[in-house]
């Protein structure tokens, strides 16, 4: 298998459960503290040695794109007033060596559909998936960094997983797992949203993946499957019939940003780190805790 360059985010879901704020915007642009979601996972795949990302937009692609791209007039406004600092941030969305590639997914068929639409880009090559919706905070590098060291040691898919409640396997892709010396999960069987009696384990599938190219032409043959969407999960359950997929439970906190609650955590937690904020910040939640 050849080097692991590029990555896929996927950003045309409709991002329902956050409506009204991404009637206009994407999910994935949403703020945690001061940098949107989708930047924080450029920023985990540019650390993992990817120097194009490939983005499947939607309806509201634009403020993406603009997100990764110069912007003149500020850069302009804020060289005129001297703000050096500012003018930093805004120049280091990405470094100059990584490219930016837009896809537009037509419609919102299903996660599967828009890790598909990469195919032109991607061609024969394995590549990493990235959903920002789960954020992971590892210090150590990275969620991806450390599946492509697994894939570049086992020349094989390689699936991000942790354990969940039981009761919550119905929100994720689980899989049939058969643990291996190194604490790895050889994938026996996947399937997507299993209701809590019927799933073959608590390990699920959260928004990290290193695919071989052979699930773009099992893509193609995929058909509407869980909640009548053309699922990812489904393609990688025919892709363990011709290849090896191994499972790592990656290192790192992971916030599930596609929920109210994880998202609120993930700020809260983000903010008691943050440089200028924590300290402010604690003394602020002291204030709340006869809640
Ligand atoms: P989700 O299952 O979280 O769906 O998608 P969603 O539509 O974004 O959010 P809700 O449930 O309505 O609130 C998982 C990931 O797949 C992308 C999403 O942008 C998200 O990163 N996705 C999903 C697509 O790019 N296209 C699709 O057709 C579906």
């Amino acid at each position: 298998m050849k080097k692991i360059r590029k990555a896929v985010f996927p950003v045309a879901g409709m991002g329902t459960r956050f409506l009204p704020a991404t009637k206009a915007n994407p999910k994935e642009m949403l703020p945690i503290v001061d940098k949107p979601l989708i930047q924080y996972a450029a920023e985990e795949a540019v650390a993992a040695g990817i120097d194009v990302l490939v983005f499947i937009t939607g309806r509201n692609k634009r403020s993406i794109e603009d997100h990764f791209d110069k912007a003149y007039e500020m850069e302009a406004e804020l060289e005129a007033r001297g703000k050096e600092k500012m003018l930093d941030i805004l120049r280091n969305t990405l470094p100059s060596h990584v490219s930016c590639v837009y896809i537009r997914q037509a419609e919102a068929l299903g996660l599967g559909h828009a890790v598909l639409c990469a195919k032109p880009v991607v061609g024969d090559e394995p590549f990493a998936v990235i959903l920002a919706d789960d954020l992971v905070d590892d210090p150590n590098g990275g969620a991806i960094r450390q599946m492509i060291d697994v894939h570049e040691y086992h020349r094989c898919s390689v699936l991000g997983v942790e354990e969940v409640p039981k009761s919550e396997t119905n929100k994720y892709g689980v899989i049939d797992p058969q643990l291996m010396d190194d604490g790895l999960w050889e994938v026996r069987g996947i399937v997507e949203k299993p209701a809590p009696e019927a799933a073959p384990s608590n390990i699920a599938v959260v928004g990290r993946y290193v695919l071989s190219p052979r699930i773009f032409d099992l893509l193609e043959t995929t058909g509407r499957g869980a909640g009548g969407e053309i699922q990812l999960t489904d393609a990688i359950a025919r892709l363990l019939h011709e290849e090896r997929v191994l499972a790592h439970r990656f290192e790192g906190k992971r916030y599930d940003c596609g929920s109210k609650l994880g998202y609120l955590q993930a700020t809260v937690e983000y903010a008691l780190k943050h440089p200028e904020l924590r300290d402010d910040f604690k003394s602020y939640l002291k204030t709340l805790k006869d809640l």
